[in-house]
């Protein structure tokens, strides 16, 4: 895309990448992802974020279109993931003479993925720096994503660039603001991104936006998909929503089935969610990658988890399921369990033992041998309304 003025003098020169499958190398990317990267221009010229390696050199073109890449004085580096730092080595080439700036704990990173050290200078929490008709301010949100993120604050046109913060996945269709798009559209791969790359880290994101409120802002353009020019508190709310981990009243039916046993018993649990009025989403385990069935238990504050009995365990793709909530320390949920076993069982004793372990509350468990009978059947749609309808209590629906 070429580059675009979001406010006088600020850039936008990032580029889409939809040739990478899975981010971080694990997270697939069916709609693409956009590297935001920004061009604060005064009588200094200051270049916010870069791009993944594999971008950098059409990233370089963009810049061109807006200034000759060797007169940047400030790269800044508001975070060292490699798909906001990967161009810095071309930039160190194309931009000989420019100062890098970054958190303190970027410092020794530098060195480590680039062996870069010469011309780079720590700033500090607050430091403001006068770039003449423009002013930049640093702000550190450690652990939005990494130790070293901070974020940088334009003054004179109240823009903020979080990097990570309040990004998402899915490239920029043509256009980079949110009120130029269906926000339906985006705002599933929003939530996965939020869910999948920085959920884990809710608290330091909830201590970023506390952080953060002092600023008068405009805008928020964030290093990953839509800026947000009109009402960004729309996006702070969203990400200050998830990060507290309340949960919208719904449910999250994530089941794996070998034989279609399991999956018998979780039409019916549905059926019952949905008769109490509660939305509800079906997730094969083992057909759907984890990031959206993460993204989906992050969404809703109800979860049916159900699993055929696997060598006397739960079965792996719902295993590896909640292993990765586990791991992303998502709380508050209210759960329901059911499964199918051929002789002995023991897939959900293991499920409701991890479950307490994460605090959430068990409402109910099914178990039941080979096929559901009508029996099991109707209790597996009434397992689905009790879930519901505690769902719907704690919500004071
Ligand atoms: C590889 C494999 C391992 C299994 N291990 C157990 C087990 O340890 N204990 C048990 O009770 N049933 C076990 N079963 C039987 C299944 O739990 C049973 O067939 C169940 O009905 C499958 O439900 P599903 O069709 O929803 O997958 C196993 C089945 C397979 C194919
Ligand atoms: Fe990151
Ligand atoms: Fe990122």
């Amino acid at each position: 895309m070429v580059p675009r003025e979001i406010r006088p003098g600020i850039f936008w020169v990032g580029v889409n990448d939809r040739t990478t499958d899975l981010f971080e190398g694990i997270w697939p990317l069916p709609h693409g992802v956009s590297y935001n990267a920004y061009l604060v221009v005064g009588r200094k010229i200051a270049l916010i974020d870069s791009v993944k390696e594999h971008y950098a050199e059409e990233f370089v073109r963009n810049i061109a279109e807006v200034v000759e890449p060797a007169r940047i004085d400030y790269l800044v580096v508001n975070h060292m993931e490699p798909d906001h730092s990967g161009a810095l080595p071309l930039l160190r080439r194309m931009a000989p003479n420019a100062e890098i700036l970054a958190a303190p704990p970027a410092r020794p990173m530098l060195a480590g993925f680039y062996g870069i050290a010469e011309r780079v200078r720590a700033v500090a929490d607050g430091e403001r720096l006068d770039l003449g008709g423009k002013i930049l301010s640093f702000h550190h949100i450690p652990f939005v994503h990494w130790p070293e993120t901070m974020a940088t604050y334009e003054e004179t046109e109240g823009v903020l660039f979080p990097c990570d913060a309040f990004g998402g996945f899915r490239a920029l269709d043509g256009v980079l603001f949110a009120d130029e798009v269906d926000f339906s559209l985006y705002e599933d791969e929003i939530l996965r991104y939020f869910a999948n790359i920085v959920g884990m880290q809710s608290q330091a994101v909830l201590r970023a936006i506390e952080k953060l409120k002092g600023l008068r802002i405009e805008v928020i353009a964030p290093s990953h998909g839509l800026i947000w020019r009109k009402n960004p508190e729309r996006v702070v709310e969203l990400y200050a929503r998830w990060a507290r981990m309340e949960g919208e009243a719904g449910v999250a039916l994530i089941f794996g089935s070998m034989y279609g046993e399991t999956r018998k018993a979780a039409e019916a649990l549905a059926r019952g969610v949905a008769e109490e009025g509660l939305p509800v989403r079906v997730l094969d385990a083992g057909r759907i990658h984890p990031s959206f069935l993460v993204r989906d238990a992050w969404r809703f504050s109800g979860l049916a988890l159900g699993s055929p009995t696997y060598d006397a365990g739960v079965f792996p793709p719902v295993e590896y399921a909640l292993r990765l909530l586990e791991r992303k320390r998502l709380k508050n949920r209210v759960v329901a369990l059911f499964g199918s076993h051929g002789w002995k069982g023991g897939a959900l004793r293991k499920l409701r033992e991890k479950v307490e372990e994460l605090g959430w509350e068990v409402v109910g468990e099914l178990g039941f041998p080979g096929e559901p009978g009508p029996g099991e059947l109707s209790g597996a749609r009434e397992l689905g309304k009790a879930l519901a309808q505690r769902i719907k209590t704690l919500a004071k629906i």
